[in-house]
């Protein structure tokens, strides 16, 4: 098997990498770091935590160390958590060469992100929207001499998703040279593999681990089924059941909202948890303080969207619970990946009601695994149904109560204005385009009544003609 500095990289980077408990190569970093090393594109999809952060880092900081100018290393990532820990890995591993990363992501100060920006960093790491917006407003630095660019959760940042980020990156690619490496990770890659070799043009090496299943063996994937009205009843049962089973815990539970994020937070802490939220509504000083809290194990129990579903690398992650079915299988793999990492152990939990199991069923297939089901006393769950009911009723009284729909509209409004549209006239827009709905919802029911009464009709008047043929066949025989 290959050591590091059989791929190329020098002793001083071997040694710190050996200082991190990073000894021997991964297979993603085994078989990706020559070629780029190369000189070549690469385009690398291995399974959640295999180590490609470091497959991408280590050959970077390599071939700075031998020409070594800013900016240097260009890395996009569809999330602002995320990108402070790409930072971190370029932070520690370039340590013994003064290696300056800047951070260039959306919520934070402006100014000084300008001014870093300025100060010609060797690795700037950023969320394409806001580093589009610098290039759009500034002219103090440039990007047209970088030597990698490279994509970290390449297929989500080129998806249609709920945040778009075609024109952004657009804007970026715009500005950056064509001469480039261009290096593109994720643990699905497969399925936007075309719309990836358009960015990769320089005939991209393609490296996948080759196995089975989409999802690492060491995970052991269960589901519960349930009605909705009991799922949170399971879910405390589930935290409260491992918390008395295991001294030291960390559990992930995703959800589907910001809201329901928040909502469930207040419900665990009703219940004595020590929990944590992380969702897009929240100030970014605020999610980075939540992250760091539960990266610490001040808070065992972290509550979020998919916000946290990528990337982000908690060792101490032993269980993951999906609150709700993600639509979409790669969302399921990424959010199950939080856990069993680098080789660890862990346990993933869907909670499944009967509208899902369609989902399910396409997870399974999309994955090449079953899911098990977990065994729960039932009887210890409907013990605890009301109780668990009430304080969610409680709590989202309390929520109602707070500005919280009120901020969801000001971002809306915000989000559109960004987009250059006028908030009032789109929901004069949404509303015209509700009122015609609706008309025909009710146009489709009077037709389908009319249909009814014609049917009752017909049917009254074949049992009348029954009645009369069986009347006069009484006569005749009488
Ligand atoms: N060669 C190695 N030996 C041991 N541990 C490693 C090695 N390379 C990386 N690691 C560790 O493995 C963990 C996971 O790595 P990383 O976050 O890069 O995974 P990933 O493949 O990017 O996963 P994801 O798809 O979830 O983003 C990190 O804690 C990292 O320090
Ligand atoms: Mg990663």
């Amino acid at each position: 098997m290959a050591d590091f500095s059989s791929l190329g990289l020098s002793d001083w980077l071997v040694k710190q990498c050996t200082q991190l408990g990073i000894n021997k190569p991964t297979p993603v970093q085994e078989n990706c770091m020559p070629p780029i090393l190369e000189g070549r594109d690469c385009m690398g999809c291995a399974k959640t935590g295999s180590g490609k952060t470091a497959a991408f880092v280590l050959p970077v900081v390599q071939k700075l160390s031998e020409d070594p100018y800013g900016i240097f290393c260009l890395v996009l990532t569809p999330t602002r958590e995320l990108a402070y820990q790409i930072a971190e890995q370029f932070r520690v591993l370039g340590k013994p060469l003064g290696l300056k990363e800047c951070i260039i992501v959306g919520g934070m100060d402006m100014v000084s992100q300008a001014m870093a920006l300025s100060n010609q960093p060797h690795v700037v790491v950023a969320t394409p929207g806001r580093l589009a917006d610098h290039i759009r407003s500034s002219n103090t630095f440039s990007l047209r001499k970088i030597q990698f660019l490279i994509l970290d959760e390449a297929d989500r940042l080129l998806e249609q998703g709920c945040t778009d980020f075609t024109k952004d990156l657009e804007t970026i690619l715009g500005v950056v040279p064509a001469k480039r490496q261009t290096l593109l990770f994720s643990a699905t890659l497969t399925d936007t593999l075309h719309d990836l070799k358009n960015i990769a043009m320089n005939k991209p090496f393609f490296w996948e681990s080759k196995s089975e299943t989409r999802t690492v063996e060491e995970l052991d994937q269960r589901y519960i089924l349930t009605p909705e009205k009991v799922k949170d009843a399971y879910l405390v049962h589930l935290i409260q059941t491992f918390t008395d089973e295991h001294d030291d815990w960390s559990i992930i539970v995703f959800t589907n909202t910001c809201k329901s994020c928040q909502v469930l937070t207040m419900m665990m802490r009703e219940f004595n948890f020590p929990t944590i939220c992380l969702h897009s509504m929240m100030k970014q000083k605020q999610r980075f303080a939540n992250l760091a809290k539960f990266k610490a194990s001040v808070f065992k129990l972290l509550i979020a969207t998919d916000v946290a579903a990528r990337g982000l690398d908690i060792p101490s992650v032993q269980v993951v619970i999906n609150h709700n079915t993600p639509g979409l299988p790669k969302n399921y793999i990424h959010r199950v990946g939080r856990t069993a990492r680098a080789g660890r152990n862990g346990v993933a939990i869907t909670l499944v009601t009967q509208y899902d199991i369609h989902l399910v069923q396409s997870i399974e297939a999309q994955n090449h695994a079953k899911l098990k089901e977990y065994p729960v006393v039932e009887k210890e769950v409907l013990k605890i149904l009301t109780q668990v009911n009430v304080t969610r009723r409680q709590c989202e009284i309390k929520l109602e109560a707070t500005d919280f729909d009120e901020k969801k509209e000001i971002n809306k409004r915000k989000q559109l204005i960004l987009e250059g549209k006028d908030p009032d006239l789109e929901a004069k827009r949404k509303a015209e385009l509700e009122k015609i709905r609706s008309h025909k919802k009710k146009f489709k029911q009077r037709i389908e009544e009319s249909i009814q009464k014609q049917k009752r009709g017909q049917l009254k008047k074949k049992l009348m003609k029954r009645k009369q043929i069986k009347k006069r066949a009484t006569k005749v025989t009488a």
